[in-house]
């Protein structure tokens, strides 16, 4: 991207807007873009939440601000694009789509409501960002989005139907945004990690959570500090996929070469584990 010129990495010294950074992944990106000289502003439905990520921030000695904003709610996304501007007396030059929620099950035990729970969360969530920002990155001339998907955005793994939908579309609404936003200088990353220890099972809802959770603060091979550098670095350098681990690179490489074996394999690993 270049501005009068110049080169400019949309990560360093960026005017953003992070959705769900109260905790996790957000925070991380949040702190991470703070450390890059940026003012960021921290969305979450969580406001507490927010408020103490602004805390952090602000002991780096950087400028934040906290708002409250349900990003199922497009009026409430809306406002946000409108109130980030006003806050940081800028306009926005990154929007980082990632809060999220976690919904495990069988498919025939999940109810309708879950559906359009995890749904209007994770997938029109990220619609409502995209909707709201790219207008006015448009008009700014430049700008970037990150959207957190998840590897489930392709590795189709069992009793997580639901989630799984939504994190696909988010990866389709990435890399379609992507071509299209180009010609505009406007950049497109699309985050695909497996395990993060976050908060995202106690958050969600899953049966196992015991399990789960163990299974995702000592089973992860990164934290979500590493994932949020290593998705900075790769929009910066213009790349539209962050696959952080070596698992889901594994996926990754395996759904792409033999989609047909990779789906066997995964239904007789499912049946043997059951
Ligand atoms: N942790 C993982 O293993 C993992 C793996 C792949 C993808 N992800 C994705 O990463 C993103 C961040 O999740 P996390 O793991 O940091 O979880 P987390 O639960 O630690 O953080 C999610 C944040 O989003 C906020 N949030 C929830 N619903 C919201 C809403 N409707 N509007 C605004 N904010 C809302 C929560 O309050 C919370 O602060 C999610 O999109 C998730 O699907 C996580």
């Amino acid at each position: 991207m270049r501005l009068f010129g110049k080169k400019i990495k949309p990560s360093q010294n960026a005017f953003a807007v992070v959705t769900g950074a109260g905790s996790g992944i957000g925070r991380s990106f949040a702190l991470e873009l703070a450390k890059r000289g940026g003012t960021v502003v921290c969305s979450d439905i969580d406001l507490d939440a927010a408020k103490e990520t602004v805390a952090l921030i602000e002991e780096l000695g950087a400028k934040a601000f906290a708002v409250k904003c349900d990003v199922g709610n497009a009026k409430q996304v809306e406002k946000l694009a409108e109130q980030a501007e006003q806050l940081m007396q800028h306009p926005t030059t990154l929007v980082i789509n990632n809060a999220g929620v976690g919904l495990g099950g069988k498919f025939d035990e999940m109810t309708l409501d879950d559906w359009k729970w995890v749904a209007n969360v994770n997938l029109w969530g990220v619609v409502h960002g995209c909707h709201y920002f790219v207008p006015k990155f448009k008009q700014l001339g430049r700008g970037a989005i990150i959207n957190v998907a998840s590897a489930a955005s392709y590795t189709a793994a069992p009793e997580m139907t639901a989630y799984n939908v939504t994190k696909a579309g988010v990866r389709a609404l990435s890399e379609t945004l992507s071509a299209e936003l180009r010609k505009h200088n406007i950049k497109v990353n699309v985050l695909c990690p497996t395990l993060v220890p976050t908060n995202i099972i106690k958050n969600g809802k899953v049966p196992h959570k015991g399990l789960l959770d163990y299974a995702l603060t000592n089973l992860a091979f990164t934290t979500s500090d590493k994932v949020a550098k290593l998705t900075l670095d790769r929009l910066d350098k213009d790349q539209l996929y962050t696959i952080p681990q070596i698992d889901a690179k594994l996926f990754w490489l395996m759904k792409r070469t033999a989609p047909n074996l990779y789906a066997k394999f995964l239904g007789t690993s499912y049946r043997l584990m059951k």
